[in-house]
């Protein structure tokens, strides 16, 4: 059969997700010393899990093998590098900044732009300073002028090589998993105050960031990554499944955006599955037998249902992730195929999606769930610290090379 060419725009960013936390090794901030704590400890005990497996540790060592990962991302044809910066490294104790650490990162990312790479930073990934999170986190109003204040002396020092900017990085999982389901720090389960003093929080932040980013360099393109998952009810007919979900998308994505969308140059999408969910036990219903490694649906038709949705807000799209963890690369190939069809329905019915960012480009630190989950274009020897593709990296780079796909 032949192939049907898929081209896709001319100038669309082809690119790799990283984050700081996940990548860099040798962090000490809240997350660090969350994994080390006794009752976590113990609750992967009783879950008859290693510990050692949930520490982030060294990481990759991309602290000290970033140009490695830019040569990387270079060799699969990216134009584009999503990368972290670590709040807890520039500013150990509250209002004391570590020059050297920014010093660090000018180094990072001048080692990017002297590739050609354009430059997405993230200023906060989920993760927190120590000090901050012994005064309640997002929880204590004072964070926002913290916040404001770090996020300030990073575009005086690093703006020049930033090329887009996300404030935060889904800031309702940080919600939802650190206050309602306890799963990430600081681990509060049910905390509903918790969690609205966060929320409010993480919105004045990103408000009041946008703002500052703008006064300090005018023509800086900001947003916050939204993480966008298709949901719908499990029986269309059955009222209840119909609510839920409709909840379910207001608190998750919708809520949080339009409160911002205002302040946003750009709507940062990351899309990595579906749900079907019911009013009945288990609450989650998943037809489609096509499932990742951890057990999430593969759904890729759900990226063009959610590119068609954000399309409302009337701003250019970026997908800054879209990943599986697929530790034998039987699937990944396929994964990005698929979905990337599906983006190119999108534009072609008018849809202003400019970029497509995959998560991501090594095997990380996988928050939760530890060293399991392999998202990596490349895998990682966790001794050596070696890099080594996986065959699915060869057919990613061809198509970020070509711009295009072929499909059936
Ligand atoms: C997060 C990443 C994470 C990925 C896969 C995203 O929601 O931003 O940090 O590794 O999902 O779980």
């Amino acid at each position: 059969m032949t192939k049907k060419i898929l081209k896709f725009p001319k100038n669309f960013s082809w690119g790799v997700s990283t984050s700081a936390y996940q990548i860099e090794g040798g962090i000490i901030n809240d997350w660090s010393q969350w994994e080390k704590s006794k009752s976590r400890i113990k609750n992967l005990k009783l879950k008859n899990k290693n510990p050692e497996d949930f520490i982030c540790g060294s990481a990759c060592d991309s602290y000290n093998k970033y140009a490695e990962d830019f040569d990387l991302a270079k060799e699969l044809n990216c134009g584009a590098f999503r990368l972290g910066i670590e709040w807890a490294r520039i500013e150990p104790q509250e209002g004391q900044f570590n020059l050297e650490e920014i010093e660090h990162y000018k180094k990072v990312l001048q080692s990017a732009k002297k590739r050609n790479l354009q430059v997405v930073l993230t200023l906060w990934h989920w993760t927190n300073p120590i000090w901050l999170s012994q005064i309640g986190g997002w929880t204590n109003k004072k964070v926002v002028s913290f916040f404001i204040r770090y996020v300030k002396l990073i575009v005086k020092e690093l703006g020049q090589d930033v090329d887009f900017w996300i404030t935060l990085n889904e800031p309702m999982l940080h919600i939802n998993h650190g206050y309602i389901r306890g799963k990430f720090p600081p681990a509060k389960k049910y905390n509903f105050l918790g969690a609205v003093l966060a929320y409010r929080n993480l919105v004045k932040a990103h408000q009041l960031a946008f703002n500052r980013i703008h006064d300090i360099l005018p023509e800086a393109k900001v947003s916050f990554t939204s993480l966008n998952s298709y949901i719908e009810p499990a029986n269309t007919i059955n009222p209840f499944d119909v609510l839920i979900v409709l909840i379910a998308k207001y608190f998750y994505y919708q809520k949080f955006l339009k409160q911002t969308r205002q302040y946003l140059d750009f709507i940062a999408l990351d899309y990595y599955f579906h749900n079907r969910l019911s009013c009945f036990p288990p609450f989650k219903v998943n037809l489609n037998k096509e499932i990742n490694d951890i057990g999430w649906e593969i759904y890729p038709k759900g990226i063009y249902y959610v590119l068609k949705d954000l399309s409302k807000f009337k701003k250019p799209i970026y997908i800054m992730e879209n990943g599986i963890a697929d530790a034998n690369d039987n699937q990944r190939a396929k994964f990005i195929i698929n979905h990337l069809k599906y983006v190119h329905k999108a534009i072609n019915q008018g849809i202003d999606v400019r970029g497509y960012f995959y998560w991501s480009l090594l095997d990380n630190f996988e928050w939760a769930d530890g060293w399991a989950p392999k998202f990596g274009l490349y895998a990682i020897d966790k001794k050596t610290f070696k890099r080594i593709a996986r065959p699915s990296a060869k057919i990613y780079a061809e198509i970020c090379k070509n711009n295009l796909i072929e499909v059936n």
